[in-house]
């Protein structure tokens, strides 16, 4: 038997398996002003009805070392009914012919549209698609009539995501603590997958 360790108070033991990660809920609810961005080799093509594997393909590239894995457990049908909805728009980031990053925008709830899925993959971070991609999704959300366009992210997500999103104008507005099976260990992601993040061994 392992001994509990004694806790300062306030602090909670994440346990065995699990990873621990706090969420930022964000939104605007005007459209900001334009910004030149350069796009050189950079574009945007919507992506109709994609094939589950080659979304799920992608989605796993971008994030298994940020941990995404909601769509990966999703069960077949329910994610191609969000994929194959009318009002879920989905875009890849493509520079020359390879893929750079995803881009989802969710328009099911009226008036709002959620910036779903925002990412780029390693080796475009830091580059300036992150920007590209943004103005492109803050021009498609605001396209739409909607008094909302909001996001969520975790500390988990790339460390410079929530100073990223606030750059572009989305304020903070809920914070939550999310306790979840760590998926390295459920055999979702690969076990070596996220190095980052301590395993809590069970
Ligand atoms: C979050 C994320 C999209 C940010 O993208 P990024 O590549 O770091 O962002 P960029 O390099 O485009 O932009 C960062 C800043 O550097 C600038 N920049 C960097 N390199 C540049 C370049 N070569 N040319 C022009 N501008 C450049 C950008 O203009 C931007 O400045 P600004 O915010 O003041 O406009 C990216 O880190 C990512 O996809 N991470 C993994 C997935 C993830 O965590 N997604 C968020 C989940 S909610």
């Amino acid at each position: 038997m392992t001994d509990t360790p004694i806790l300062p108070m306030g602090y909670s033991a994440v346990p065995a398996g699990k990873v621990a990660t706090v969420v930022t809920c964000l939104e605007m609810r005007a459209r900001p002003a334009p910004r030149a961005v350069n796009a050189g080799t950079l574009r945007l093509e919507r992506w109709h009805r994609p094939s589950l594997e080659q979304y799920r393909a992608l989605f796993r590239r971008i994030g298994a070392d940020w941990m995404w894995v909601s769509r990966l457990v999703m069960a077949d049908a329910e994610l191609e009914t969000i994929l194959h909805d009318d009002k879920v728009e989905v875009f890849a980031l493509v520079d020359g012919e390879r893929p750079a990053g995803l881009l989802e925008l969710d328009f099911r709830q009226e008036g709002d549209c959620e910036l779903a899925f925002f990412g780029l993959v390693a080796d475009a971070i830091g580059q300036g698609a992150g920007r590209f991609l943004m103005e492109q999704a803050i021009s498609k959300a605001w396209a739409a009539p909607i008094q909302r366009l909001w996001v969520h992210t975790c500390h988990l997500d790339h460390p410079a995501a929530l100073a990223f999103y606030r750059r572009s104008g989305f304020s903070p507005y809920a914070t939550m603590v999310e306790v979840m099976d760590d998926p390295r260990l459920t055999g979702v992601i690969t076990r070596d997958a996220a190095p980052h993040v301590p395993l809590i061994e069970p």
